[in-house]
């Protein structure tokens, strides 16, 4: 039956089926996935619409994003191993959920470690972020940029008046050990769990958790307020986002490709601090209009004094980060 078909219509189906991957090959390079846990009206979520907007106009639609928000694919864990696994092409992530795959990355997160807000954003910008951001390749992952993420503070079902409120508290972190050991030095019992829905349902039922601690977008946009309403300002941490994407991914694009997407990347992280700051303003008013009572004038003597053997006890190798970090204008 086999030695029956015409040679020429096995050769157009042959043809056909080779049309056929193509398409798909270019399918795939045209449409880059990014999967992130953030909801869709948070400032970074707007910096990477930005980037995409960009992206599309740079390449003439060559290369699109199909962003999907809101952990629809996963919380951050997940998506950094996709990402590796090339099941999507990129993520954007909390510098402190890269903690485990790149040891590095749980610099940011020690306490108190910048001096201000200029010194983290300088740190990032030069040798030391870009060294770092690049150690994320020895894991398969290319680092694209930073996105300020802002500080992180403590916010709590009951109110919190200094560090003897802490004692005792059940409070979610993220599975960064840094952080952990970070919030057991201050007196608290740290517990991981997922950012996103799970997360917002735990401190609302309030007995695995009854406090959290994050920057004022997230919580404002996860409504972590309407069971938290006590926002003790502890500006403990600077943990940036950072946007991440499949090593082997990168490399299959062209130089124009990797050009145009380095450079949106740049753009949209350049064009969020505006929106950070406008926000964190913003949100601050609205949600003391909700309730929400922020305590700014925290003593952080006796927190930074808490935290001293975590600086005693560094390794040599995190060391040697903490002190170029120190040494950075
Ligand atoms: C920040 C960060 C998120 C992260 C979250 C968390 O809001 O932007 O990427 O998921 O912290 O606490 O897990």
């Amino acid at each position: 039956m086999k030695d029956r078909i015409p040679h020429g219509l096995l050769a157009v189906a042959l043809i056909l089926s080779m049309l056929a991957g193509c398409a798909d090959d270019d399918q795939q390079d045209r449409e880059i996935r990014l999967a992130h846990v953030l909801t869709d009206n948070h400032p970074v979520h707007h910096a990477m619409v930005r980037m995409a907007e960009l992206l599309d106009e740079k390449t003439q639609g060559q290369l699109t994003l199909n962003i999907r928000h809101s952990a629809q694919l996963g919380a951050e864990k997940e998506l950094i191993e996709k990402v590796q696994a090339g099941q999507i092409q990129m993520t954007k992530v909390s510098s402190n959920a890269l903690e485990s795959v790149v040891p590095e990355m749980g610099i940011f997160t020690l306490p108190w470690l910048f001096r201000d807000e200029q010194h983290y954003h300088g740190v990032l910008a030069d040798d030391i972020g870009q060294e770092i951001l690049a150690k994320l390749e020895t894991v398969g992952l290319k680092g694209l940029t930073y996105y300020d993420a802002g500080s992180r503070s403590i916010y709590a079902r009951d109110p919190i008046r200094g560090i003897e409120d802490l004692r005792g508290l059940n409070i979610r972190v993220q599975p960064s050990p840094t952080m952990i050991r970070t919030m057991e030095a201050l007196g608290a019992i740290p517990k991981s769990i997922p950012f996103g829905p799970e997360l917002t349902q735990a401190l609302s039922r309030g007995q695995l958790v009854t406090a959290a601690e994050n920057n004022i977008p997230s919580y404002q946009t996860e409504e972590h307020y309407r069971s938290c309403p006590h926002f003790f300002m502890t500006e403990h941490s600077r943990a940036p986002d950072v946007l991440i994407m499949n090593l082997r991914a990168w490399e299959s694009l062209n130089d124009e490709q990797q050009l145009a997407l380095q450079e949106a990347a740049a753009a949209s992280a350049e064009y969020h601090k505006h929106l950070w700051a406008e926000a964190t303003r913003e949100l601050q008013d609205d949600l003391r209009d909700k309730g929400v009572q922020f305590t700014t004038d925290v003593d952080i003597a006796p927190f930074v004094e808490a935290v001293r053997p975590i600086y005693e006890q560094l390794p040599d190798w995190r060391r040697e980060w903490v002190e170029r970090i120190w040494e950075a204008q």
